[in-house]
């Protein structure tokens, strides 16, 4: 066994030795996704002999490239963007599997140009091969891809067989319930819902997988984990970017849509869902509908809010002056679009009642980290109560998401001497050291997954709508209101004081992430 094929990350992944035949097509091949992330995720499948022998790649966009150009593309992005160095024994390889469709998305005409392409693939190899469609497109073509591949047959090869086609959507899914409904209708006219793959990369994510470990896995938190313990529950998900190029998407969008509706209620649903009855997909995925369900829909006002939202001034990152929001490129110059949004949930059954769960996600933060912290209630204070001499903090458990991968726990401790006093430690757990660095990359996992069959971790049609429905009124409210309750924070701070007030209302403060 090689060292790589060693690896513990590896080891996960190598059940999925085997994914059939397939054909992945990827709509929006000359998009940005495509050359950062998808055609690396790919190649380093092929690095680690997790690709089908028989695999093609058909590049599906509107530009007119040829197959030698769309090649020399994709490696390009290799070199800039794979995680691991190009090798050329294993590109000469790949390259030959490598094509390049140009066509309208709304021209049924080249639909069934692809139609033909794949028939001839199949001729070629004498066997049926499994289609995996990524829609990897701005939004606004999702409808005539999904209808062009339902009328040109493509959705319904091998249907009903273990090679049925399949297809991965990207985000966003919808801009609120009913859009995202009505996706879902088409879907359902095209696909049987186990042929869709919803995506939200963030369970790709090593540590986020490893959430329903540390939770089930383990005997000690279990018993913590309820109303009775926990203090409260913190997620942040923060970056230190801005809008960046992506201004003409973002200001449409914005915190809410872009990060908290879907990767954070992921985590959330993750962390507080109760134990399925088994690891099958479907298990888990009702557990997580269920959750969604459970909360409470938010309390809006002017005078009251449960959510604030804000965007960036001007400010300093890494010591850097940056513009604030409104002077983003591509930025409407009167956007009420919110960078930054935080969010007080509760969730309505035997286990949470009464645990506030907050939720924070912005751009311009003061550095990039996403964790989700389960803050613990105080032991009874009778014998360390004077507080000139015993620092105490609440147990915390700190699961980190990125970067600096792991989890922490938070712990009070007598610091060494002849006088009794305490000082807050931190007991680390890192993957980094236990594990080595060297970890698949999100969209790896995500490909490979929907290659072999396997959903756990992508999104059912019900979640979403569960998601959206939460969030819709929160977005009607802030469309009435324009820019009214619009906060702003300095670009490299932790957010607007409102957000601050947000949490002592509630007796509790916002964690501050240490490097
Ligand atoms: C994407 C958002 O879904 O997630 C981006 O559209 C955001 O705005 C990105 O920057 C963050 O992903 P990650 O993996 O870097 O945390």
């Amino acid at each position: 066994m090689s060292a790589a094929e060693s690896h513990p990350f590896l080891k996960g992944l190598s059940k999925h030795r085997g994914a059939p035949p397939t054909v992945i097509v990827i709509f929006g091949a000359s998009g940005d996704l495509t050359a950062r992330k998808l055609i690396p995720a790919i190649y380093n499948l092929g690095v680690d002999n997790l690709l089908p022998s028989d695999f093609y790649l058909i590049g599906f966009s509107r530009k007119s490239i040829s197959d030698d150009d769309f090649r020399s593309m994709a490696r390009d992005d290799l070199e800039k963007h794979s995680r691991r160095g190009l090798r050329e024994d294993l590109w000469s390889g790949l390259e030959g599997k490598v094509s390049y469709h140009a066509g309208s998305y709304d021209d049924p005409k080249a639909f069934e140009a692809l139609s033909k392409k794949i028939d001839t693939i199949e001729k070629s190899l004498g066997r049926s091969i499994q289609l995996l469609f990524y829609i990897s497109t701005p939004p606004t073509v999702f409808k005539p891809i999904l209808e062009n591949l339902g009328s040109s047959g493509l959705a319904k090869r091998h249907r009903g067989e273990d090679l049925a086609s399949k297809i991965i959507i990207e985000k966003p899914f919808g801009r609120d319930l009913s859009s995202a409904q009505d996706l879902n209708n088409i879907i359902r006219q095209h696909f049987d819902e186990k042929q869709v793959y919803r995506i939200d990369h963030y369970l790709g994510k090593e540590t986020v997988q490893d959430l329903l470990v540390q939770r089930f896995a383990n005997a000690i938190f279990e018993p913590l984990w309820n109303f009775r313990y926990v203090d409260c529950i913190q997620i942040t998900v923060a970056e230190d970017l801005g809008v960046g190029t992506r201004a003409g998407y973002y200001d449409k969008s914005g915190a809410l849509r872009d990060m908290i509706q879907n990767h954070t209620m992921q985590l959330l649903s993750l962390v507080t869902m109760e134990p399925p009855v088994s690891l099958d997909p479907e298990d888990i995925r009702d557990e997580k509908v269920k959750l969604l369900k459970a909360i409470r829909p938010v309390e809006l006002g002017p005078d009251r809010s449960e959510v604030i939202r804000a965007h960036y001034d001007e400010g300093l990152i890494q010591g850097q002056k940056v513009p604030g929001y409104l002077q983003e490129d591509g930025v409407r110059a009167n956007s009420s679009t919110e960078t930054y949004a935080a969010i007080c949930l509760s969730i309505q059954n035997w286990r949470w009642q009464g645990v506030p769960i907050y939720i924070r996600s912005g751009k311009r933060m003061a550095r990039r980290v996403s964790e989700i912290a389960v803050q613990f209630k105080r032991p009874p204070g009778i014998l360390f109560s004077d507080s000139s001499r015993f620092d105490l903090a609440p147990n915390t458990l700190v699961m980190q998401i990125q970067p600096d991968e792991g989890s922490t726990l938070l712990m009070n401790s007598k610091v060494p001497g002849l006088e009794t006093r305490t000082q807050p430690v931190k007991m680390h757990f890192r993957y980094a050291t236990t594990f080595g660095s060297d970890t698949p990359e999100a969209y790896e996992r995500l490909i490979l997954d929907a290659m072999v069959g396997d959903s756990t971790l992508f999104i059912r049609g019900d979640e979403t709508e569960a998601s959206w429905k939460l969030f819709t009124p929160i977005l009607e409210f802030w469309e009435a209101s324009g820019r009214r309750g619009l906060e702003t924070y300095p670009a490299g701070s932790w957010g607007p004081v409102a957000a601050d007030r947000l949490l002592w209302q509630k007796h509790h403060e916002w964690r501050r992430p240490t490097a």
